[in-house]
């Protein structure tokens, strides 16, 4: 494969794990494959300048947006630390800051890494005024009364010499103790576990009642003061006096001189860590000197001046059993490997994802096999390698992928330029038809409430519903029987499949559950084709102007339309009265009544398929391209110079995303 088909490969991997990480909060890959695959990326990238585009993953900080809270823009971005996994690199990092020094003396502020959710926290006159999460790295969300109820952080400072305005950044996390706490509690009132105190840090940071927050003993600890050039030039010493006002910083850090003190650092950590109170995923190495800093600068990701050094994952070694497969929605088959129980990081495990059959053929699994076992943060754990000289006896048997669906016996599939198999039956193979309705009830998509996953499995199990138009046509009496009692309940369950008829074309689209298609990306599609039979009907080139959708993604929604079954499905559903289009909003005003305008660029506020709707909704006509007869060009970060060179030849207007909100007053 040559250069330009890796780095477009990469580039469509990284969005897809990207959008499992952020948006769907289920991780397919471990940190440190995905780092793995970035670095390789932002190589190729470096090799080929010509191949740069503004929306190459490369350049993305992730985001943790929530709804729920204010969005407020950060002073400064709250960029993440580039991941050293081995001496070698820490060696490497060490010696360009060498040569990017020019030999100049420098100290290295070594710390450990904290691994809860980073916050910005805003003091004005000694007083904590803001609380704000990383979000995107630019703007994030207003978590201050949350932040309030947290007892290691000062709400007055103390002492005289702190800075009238001062930002200072650091990590929220919940302590092990309190973690364990938690999990036993939600064990006991059968609510589902956090698998981490990461998760549970920001869920509990993330929820809407103070109180819940208080309840819950969050703590923080402090490492970064943004603008600490008043402070002082050393950021140890900045941190001490930090200290001194009553901020919790890590009595652990150390200010050192040489390569070897930063390893034997590390070393000391790699182990001492376990008594910790609180997680940790490595150490943060950090150039002292604020003026040296400076000089070394950041790239748009990270700073020059520090990175991190992740601790490798624990790992144990246990007895492969058996391989099962699982089938979820979409059809895709899952391998799972059945293991001795062994415990690791503190839980019993016995079983491992083995995600595809590329990686059981990689690993040469064997039946009875010692294999190789790891835990990094919340992930599921997984097989990372097999110990071979100690392979059971010869002829020990090799794992070899099914061939056929273990639910419904259908011979399995596999698409191009995917690992995975697929049960291709997915209008007959029961585990998918159940998926897809869990799917199509659940919150995010029609919102069922009063159907659960049980109750739906039950009807399809009854033969009362086969796919998700038959819900339309349920009866109480179908579902209450002669049975009286069950009428009231029943009653309910009817109302409230009738009144998902209400749900917007949005979401219509996701719960259809299209192969990739997840919630943001339907929102986009909806958007920008409107109609159903506009997107039934879209060529591939259609599909790929859409914000977020990629030739995985396009190529999976023509594929579906292509499917008979699924265009007599969403006939059913229109005649069962559900939303195909979307349903023009009231106008909010003629502010740009008559106007063309251009839409290029990347934004913070609002994804560009809103903006265009922003500009019907005020009266004005999206269009594509720069004419004479285009009123003004809103422009985004990163626009294309092209666009650019063409407006300003034209001598067309250019508004920037802060202009434009003035303009239809969204400011
Ligand atoms: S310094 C510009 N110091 O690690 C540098 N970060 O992967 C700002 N973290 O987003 C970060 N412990 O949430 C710094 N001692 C430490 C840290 C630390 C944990 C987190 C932080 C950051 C992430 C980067």
């Amino acid at each position: 494969m040559n250069d330009q088909a890796r780095i477009a490969q990469l580039r469509q991997e990284l969005h897809l794990h990207n959008h499992y990480y952020y948006v769907e909060n289920a991780p397919r890959i471990s940190d440190r494959e995905f780092d793995e695959l970035m670095t390789e990326l932002i190589r190729l990238e470096a090799l080929h300048p010509e191949l740069a585009d503004p929306n190459s993953p490369s350049v993305r900080v992730g985001s943790d947006l929530s709804n729920a809270f204010t969005q407020v823009r950060h002073a400064h971005p709250m960029l993440s630390l580039g991941n050293t996994y081995n001496r070698q690199e820490v060696e490497n990092f060490y010696k360009r800051i060498q040569s990017d020094l020019q030999g100049e003396d420098f100290l290295i502020s070594c710390e450990l890494k904290f691994d809860g959710l980073s916050i910005s926290l805003i003091y004005e006159d000694g007083q904590l005024i803001r609380a704000v999460t990383r979000g995107d790295g630019v703007m994030g969300d207003d978590v201050t009364d949350n932040v309030r109820t947290i007892k290691s952080i000062p709400l007055q400072l103390q002492g005289t010499d702190y800075p009238r305005q001062l930002e200072i950044r650091g990590e929220i996390l919940l302590p092990w103790q309190s973690f364990n706490a938690l999990n036993a509690q939600r064990e006991a009132q059968g609510e589902p576990l956090f698998a981490n105190p990461r998760n549970a840090a920001s869920g509990t940071l993330k929820n809407k009642n103070s109180k819940v927050v208080a309840e819950r003993n969050l703590d923080a600890y402090l490492y970064y003061i943004p603008n600490g050039e008043n402070i002082s030039d050393s950021h140890y010493e900045s941190l001490q006096k930090a200290r001194s006002w009553g901020f919790k910083v890590s009595g652990d850090m150390r200010c050192v001189s040489t390569l070897d003190e930063v390893f034997s650092f590390i070393e000391h950590w790699d182990t001492e860590r376990e008594i910790l109170p609180v997680a940790t995923d490595g150490i943060v190495l950090k150039v002292d000197s604020l003026s040296q800093q400076k000089r070394l600068g950041n790239t748009s990701k990270s700073p020059r001046w520090a990175i991190a050094y992740k601790f490798a994952a624990e790992r144990a070694c246990t007895k492969l059993l058996e391989v099962t497969y699982q089938v979820g929605r979409t059809g895709a088959i899952t391998p799972v490997a059945n293991m001795a129980p062994v415990t690791l990081a503190g839980t019993v495990v016995k079983r491992a994802s083995l995600h595809n059959e590329n990686i059981i053929r990689q690993l040469d699994l064997h039946l009875g096999d010692m294999v190789y076992v790891e835990k990094a943060g919340e992930i599921i754990p997984q097989i990372v390698g097999v110990d071979t000289e100690h392979r059971a006896q010869k002829g020990a048997e090799a794992v070899r992928f099914i061939t056929h669906c273990p639910d419904c016996g259908t011979k399995l599939v596999k698409y191009e330029d995917e690992a995975a198999y697929y049960c291709p039956n997915d209008s007959g193979c029961p585990t998918q038809l159940k998926g897809k309705i869990e799917h199509f009830i659940s919150r995010d998509c029609m919102n069922i409430d009063s159907l659960g996953p049980e109750t739906t499995d039950e009807y399809f199990q009854q033969g009362l519903i086969h796919t998700v138009a038959d819900l339309y046509k349920i009866k109480v009496t179908d579902i209450a029987g002669a049975d009286r009692s069950r009428e009231v309940s029943a009653r309910k369950i009817v109302t409230a499949i009738a009144k998902s008829r209400e749900v917007g074309f949005e979401r219509v689209l996701f719960a259809l559950g299209i192969r990739f298609v997840g919630k943001v990306v339907a929102r986009n599609i909806a958007r920008h084709f409107r109609h159903i039979d506009a997107l039934r009907t879209a060529t591939l080139d259609q599909l790929l102007e859409t914000e977020g959708v990629g030739k995985i993604i396009a190529n999976s929604i023509i594929s579906f339309f292509q499917n008979e079954r699924n265009v007599e499905l969403i006939e059913n559903l229109k005649e069962a009265g559900l939303q195909f289009e979307i349903v023009e909003t009231e106008k909010a005003s003629d502010t740009l009544a008559g106007k063309s305008i251009v839409v290029s660029g990347t934004f913070t506020h609002h994804s560009r398929e809103e903006y265009k709707a922003l500009i019907e909704a005020h009266g004005g006509h999206n269009v594509g391209s720069i004419s004479k007869k285009t009123a003004f060009l809103l422009a985004g970060e990163n626009m294309g110079p092209a666009k650019l060179e063409k407006a300003n030849s034209l001598n067309i207007r250019i508004l920037s995303e802060k202009e434009f909100l003035e303009m239809i007053g969204e400011a």
